[in-house]
């Protein structure tokens, strides 16, 4: 969600004729915040301190901070890094290109884009020129779950949904423009739409038109719900061949006390169940997920449940973070906190079951004879005959492959055979 807002931005920001350009060339610096864990929150600091000292060499700089982090500290961070002159949260994000105008045009001026709207702000439409291959599309905004270590519900706002018509319009001028893949997005997309009392399509029905629509290769979506994903979504998997075969379904933990606790709405149980109907849904699924470790009241056999479901669902990739007490949410309440040291020794042991699983994934992909969208070159060459490149398969695991100087290979969809496995990507050749 942040990634896809950062290149909104910039989108808009080229339109008005702005330029990316190095650190120490920039007159304005934005910066785009994450506040879901401690880690992301505190590298802002330690950012906005060394930027300072451009200000100070050039008065004329100064900087913008959006997302999650600005959306809670707010003016603050006007007191305490006089740099900032602009902060927005997330729903401000579509007016900041006019606010960079006016803080253009006043050096002693301050903006704050920060209030939550009941609608959702429809971002202007800022595609044009050249597309990327893969586009982020947003359906809705923001989380009506509060599960209780969770900080997205108070950054982001209550869920708001984008009307299906906007969203398909959307799909139609990428896929008109060239592009081959489209990735949903939203906080928890399974529930798109029923903030608007059944007036927009159901996440399923979405999912059918934009899948149908001619031209688009690839569907994805992101981030699903285990308690809200219905037969319908599952069953799709088997039906709409540009939806590929991959779902990110965050876990969090594989005890059932824990998973009340953090009030995920699901158990374990219904958790394989689902698992069980996209596996005959469709066989070839890549599924991943998202884990927290010591959760408040964790205990040894809590923490071995979850080790249990990494290998009864074997996931082919996992994210994993140690809990943290974030502002405000109802965790920060619970006891006892599990001390730090237990949690990284969790985490490692998470960690390393999870990295056999992903070598063993990958290396079933071998000989596989795959469609691979490619992505970007990373400008190897090789003794000026072959040029590296990346794409990702059906799956969206990373695959590279090396091609012939002197053509652009990007937003190509390349018939690919699988050849070696590595720790986190696969190498493929083009099939003649
Ligand atoms: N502590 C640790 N991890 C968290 N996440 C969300 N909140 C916290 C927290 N307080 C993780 C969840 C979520 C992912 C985006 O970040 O696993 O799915
Ligand atoms: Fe946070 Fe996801 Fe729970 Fe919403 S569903 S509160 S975004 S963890």
């Amino acid at each position: 969600m942040n990634v896809s807002d950062s290149q909104w931005l910039d989108r808009s920001l080229q339109t008005m004729g702005l330029t990316p350009s190095r650190e120490e060339d920039a007159d304005i610096f934005l910066i785009n915040t994450c506040s879901v864990r401690e880690k992301p929150e505190h590298k802002i600091y330690s950012l906005l301190g060394r930027l300072q000292d451009y200000a100070r060499l050039k008065p004329h700089v100064f900087a913008g901070v959006g997302g999650c982090v600005a959306q809670q500290v707010g003016r603050g961070f006007f007191e305490r890094f006089p740099l900032v002159r602009l902060v927005f949260g997330t729903d401000g994000l579509a007016m900041v290109p006019e606010a960079l105008k006016r803080l253009l045009g006043d050096a002693h001026l301050k903006t704050s884009l920060l209030d939550f709207e009941d609608y959702y702000p429809e971002r202007e439409d800022n595609w044009n020129g050249e597309v990327p291959g893969q586009a982020f599309v947003n359906v809705m905004q923001g989380c009506d779950n509060y599960c209780a270590y969770c900080i997205v519900p108070y950054t982001r706002g209550r869920q708001k949904s984008r009307r299906s018509e906007d969203i398909l319009a959307e799909c139609r001028r990428l896929i008109s423009l060239g592009t081959k893949e489209i990735t949903l997005l939203g906080q928890n997309v399974n529930s798109y739409g029923q903030d608007r009392n059944g007036q927009e399509l159901s996440f399923a029905d979405l999912l059918y038109e934009i899948g149908g629509l001619a031209g688009l290769d690839r569907l994805r979506f992101t981030t699903s719900h285990p308690k809200d994903i219905d037969s319908r979504v599952i069953r799709a998997f088997g039906e709409i061949s540009a939806l590929c075969p991959q779902l990110h379904l965050p876990l969090q933990s594989g005890s059932d006390r824990v998973l009340e606790a953090m009030g995920r709405r699901y158990t374990r149980e219904e958790y394989l169940n689902i698992v069980r109907d996209l596996k005959s849904a469709c066989p070839d699924i890549a599924l991943s997920t998202d884990l927290i470790v010591g959760f408040p009241g964790e205990t040894e056999e809590d923490f071995s449940q979850t080790l249990d479901m990494l290998n009864l669902v074997g996931f082919d990739s996992s994210f994993s973070f140690k809990y943290s007490d974030r502002t405000g949410v109802r965790s920060c309440e619970m006891q006892p906190k599990i001390a730090v040291e237990i949690k990284a020794e969790r985490l490692a042991r998470l960690q390393k079951l999870q990295n056999e699983w992903t070598a063993e994934k990958l290396a079933q992909r071998v000989g596989r004879k795959e469609p691979v969208l490619i992505e970007n070159s990373s400008k190897k060459q090789h003794g000026g005959e072959t040029v590296s490149w990346t794409g990702r398969d059906p799956g969206g695991r990373v695959v590279h492959v090396t091609l012939p100087p002197g053509r652009d290979f990007g937003r190509q969809l390349l018939q690919v055979e699988i050849v070696r496995a590595h720790k986190h990507s696969l190498t493929g050749e083009v099939i003649k």
